[in-house]
């Protein structure tokens, strides 16, 4: 089979078009037909050995080269292995990315499609037989449901954990982003009111997603703005960009608010008044990935076609170098996909 591989840490030329042989599925285990995949932050930062700190690495440690990265795959089963339905052989199947939960209350995320094993920048991947879920019958494309597995589980999860609920108000921040967009469009599906934070020239797509409020991030006093936009104050806040925002926007959460964070893109180091949160009962939650369960509710949305994912621009597999590029350049709303 075709598929691109990822030779070292470095720049998008040290992915390479190359010819592997094509894999078998063991027991339990189901070959997928990658008809789309998506790219995402964590390929481009494993890509660029940017999550090490003394030495480059992937964002669970490091990585063995070469690699097929990819993690967000929506494709056909085309072969399945000893004790697993047969039924599945042709269906249209997402991929749960994560290869190993932990044990315990909270099943944290240990190896993930794509980074601890190879992912679905090729025409065919390996995956678990329990991995795979049927999204045959979704009215959404085979590309837009690749954009679901790492942005819309992340916000899933999220929105679970912070319990948002239909009539509750939710603040977005990094709303125009991956993981953001999301946020805004399952938040706006489960009937919250969404305020998002995106930079001005991004903000139509956020509205269009689902916002009925849309803050220039860049423009103005947010504490603010959000005083005049929300006075009966938030229910819960989404984010992903935390930074200052945790000391400007957390006087703005009601009493017993959730703020749930899953990213730190303005930085991850915050000053806090704890007094704002202890004296106001707000529950601070920290969010990765999602759980089996999770996912779930994330098929569920899909195949109910309560989501409609934003697919920015497709290329073709061999370019996924291209795809990186354009990734980097963050002038995109939405999700970039790979077709094989
Ligand atoms: N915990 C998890 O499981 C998980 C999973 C996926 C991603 N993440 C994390 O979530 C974060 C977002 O990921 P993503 O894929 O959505 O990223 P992304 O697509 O790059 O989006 C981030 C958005 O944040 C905004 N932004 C950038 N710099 C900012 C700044 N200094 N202050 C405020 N806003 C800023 C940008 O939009 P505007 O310029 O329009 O405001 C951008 O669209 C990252 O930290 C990533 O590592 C975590």
């Amino acid at each position: 089979m075709r598929a691109v591989v990822l030779t070292r840490f470095g720049g998008p030329e040290v992915l390479e078009e190359r010819e592997l042989p094509d894999p078998h599925p063991g027991p339990g285990e189901v070959v997928v037909r990658v008809g789309a995949v998506s790219i995402n932050n964590t390929d481009v930062w494993t890509r660029a050995g940017a999550y090490g700190t003394d030495e480059p690495a992937g964002w669970l440690g490091p990585i063995d080269f070469p690699r097929v990265q990819g993690a967000d795959v929506c494709g056909e089963v085309v072969e399945v292995g000893a004790g697993v339905d047969e039924g599945l052989l042709g269906r249209r199947v997402l991929v749960d990315p994560v290869l190993r939960y932990a044990d315990g209350p909270e099943p944290l995320v240990e190896a993930v499609l794509g980074s601890e094993a190879d992912g679905g920048y090729a025409e065919r991947v390996l995956v678990r037989a329990d991995r795979v879920h049927d999204v045959t019958d979704s009215p959404l494309t085979t590309a837009q449901l690749a954009c679901l597995p790492i942005s819309y589980g992340t916000a899933t999860g999220m929105l679970e954990r912070a319990r948002v609920r239909r009539g509750e108000t939710v603040l977005v921040s990094g709303a125009s982003g991956g993981v953001g967009l999301a946020l805004v469009a399952l938040s706006a599906a489960r009937g919250a009111h969404v305020v998002a934070l995106s930079s001005a020239d991004k903000a139509d797509a956020v509205r269009q997603a689902g916002a009925q409020v849309v803050v220039d991030r860049r423009q103005g006093d947010i504490a603010e703005q959000l005083a005049d936009l929300v006075p009966a104050g938030l229910d819960a806040v989404a984010d992903v960009v935390g930074g200052d925002l945790l000391a400007t926007a957390m006087p703005r959460l009601r009493p017993g608010g959730r703020w749930v964070v899953a990213g730190a893109v303005a930085g991850p180091i915050v000053q806090l008044d704890l007094r704002s949160l202890y004296l106001r009962s707000i529950a601070l939650l920290g969010s990765t990935m999602h759980t089996p369960e999770q996912f779930g509710v994330l098929v569920a949305a899909a195949n109910e076609g309560a989501i409609a994912p934003v697919v920015a621009q497709t290329h073709p597999l061999r370019a996924a170098g291209s795809g990186h590029e354009q990734f980097e350049r963050r002038a995109h709303v939405g999700k970039i996909v790979l077709e094989p």
